[in-house]
């Protein structure tokens, strides 16, 4: 496996993480608790040291079981504990980065992850209505107080991060990203090179649309967000099938992998630091062994675009997630 370092953590992170939104039910249908557990433990065994978690996703739940699974594993200082703050569910869902909101999301989330330091702590949605700077500036001071160890931000453009960085170092930007969700290659990704923040990006498999395993006949128990995902809809859903078997033949003969493998390896080879790949249960991190020890060639890196851009007529980004943007301040 690969590592990266993130500037001010010292534990090397796997250039895999697991994300664990799924895991905490809300929004994915219904996720056994047990199964969860055994997927966090799975991805440890496997060697994955970075784990993502978020308070919001099941509300608490997913940071309670991640906490769990890796307080049972042993393997606390071996591993990137990443998790968020900035949103508020306790009357819909509302972003809030103020000063008094980080103060009380800080100690719950080191409660439920049961650990007196979170890795890195990231904002989870650019809240306009308080100055980003203001925002920096308190998570610096939980830096300084040993409750966190890096500041990261997740679904920032880079002026927003410009801002930020005049209240602290900013270590992570956290984008959507996989080979159908690009909006972050113009700008976001130099922008990152350029000033020293590593990537973790979201959705490598574009919520399980590049698994490979889904067919225009796959439906979304009651719940689940892809059932409100435009990609997921009649016409578009069958082009981006499409794309997906066109491409999965290309990985097939070319490097003798799945499209599963070949687009978590088609991010890492775009230059980004850390994929975040979701699962909910041990068997979905089966194909991790098959990600390492190969390269994408430019040549397949064309035919790629080519078969993008002939197969989705009007292709759609993950926009539908974004919680509600406040006014500026
Ligand atoms: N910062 C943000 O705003 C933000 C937003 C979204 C996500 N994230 C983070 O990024 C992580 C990853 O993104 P994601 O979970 O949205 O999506 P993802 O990695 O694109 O897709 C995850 C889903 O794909 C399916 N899957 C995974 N492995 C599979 C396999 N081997 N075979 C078949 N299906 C498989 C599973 O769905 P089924 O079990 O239903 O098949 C799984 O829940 C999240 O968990 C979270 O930590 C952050």
């Amino acid at each position: 496996m690969e590592h990266v370092r993130i500037a001010g953590i010292e534990t090397e992170a796997t250039r895999v993480g697991l994300g664990t939104w799924a895991i905490g039910g809300w929004m994915w249908g219904s996720t056994e608790a047990s199964d969860a557990e055994k997927t966090i433990r799975s991805a440890i065994d496997r060697g994955v040291t970075l784990i993502d978690t978020a308070p919001i996703y099941g509300q608490g739940r997913s940071e309670e079981i991640v906490g769990k699974a890796v307080t049972d594993s042993g393997r606390r200082d071996d591993l990137v504990l990443a998790t968020k703050v900035g949103l508020d569910w306790s009357d819909g869902i509302r972003r809030d980065s103020s000063p008094s909101r980080i103060r009380k999301e800080i100690d719950d989330s080191l409660r439920r992850l049961q650990t007196d330091v979170i890795d890195l702590y990231q904002v989870h949605w650019p809240d306009a209505s308080v100055p980003f700077e203001r925002t920096a500036e308190e998570l610096e001071k939980l830096r300084a107080e040993g409750k966190i160890r890096a500041i990261g931000v997740s679904n920032y453009d880079p002026e927003q991060m410009d801002a930020f960085r005049d209240g602290a170092a900013l270590s992570t930007l956290q984008p959507p990203y996989n080979l159908f969700e690009r909006g972050m290659e113009q700008r976001h990704l130099p922008y990152c090179k350029e000033n020293g923040i590593s990537i973790l990006s979201y959705g490598a498999l574009c919520r399980g649309l590049l698994s490979g395993k889904m067919t225009s006949e796959t439906t979304f128990p009651k719940g689940d967000l892809r059932r409100n995902d435009p990609k997921f809809r009649e016409q578009r859903f069958e082009q981006y099938l499409n794309a997906v078997q066109r491409i999965d033949a290309l990985a097939r003969k070319r490097y003798n992998v799945s499209v599963l493998e070949f687009a978590v390896r088609w991010i890492l080879d775009q230059g980004v630091e850390i994929a975040l790949w979701g699962a909910r249960r041990p068997d979905q991190l089966d194909p991790l062994g098959n990600i390492w020890g190969w390269n994408i060639d430019a040549d397949t890196m064309s035919d790629v675009d080519r078969i993008l851009a002939e197969s989705i007529e009007e292709p759609v980004g993950p926009e539908f997630m974004a919680p509600p943007e406040n006014e500026p301040s």
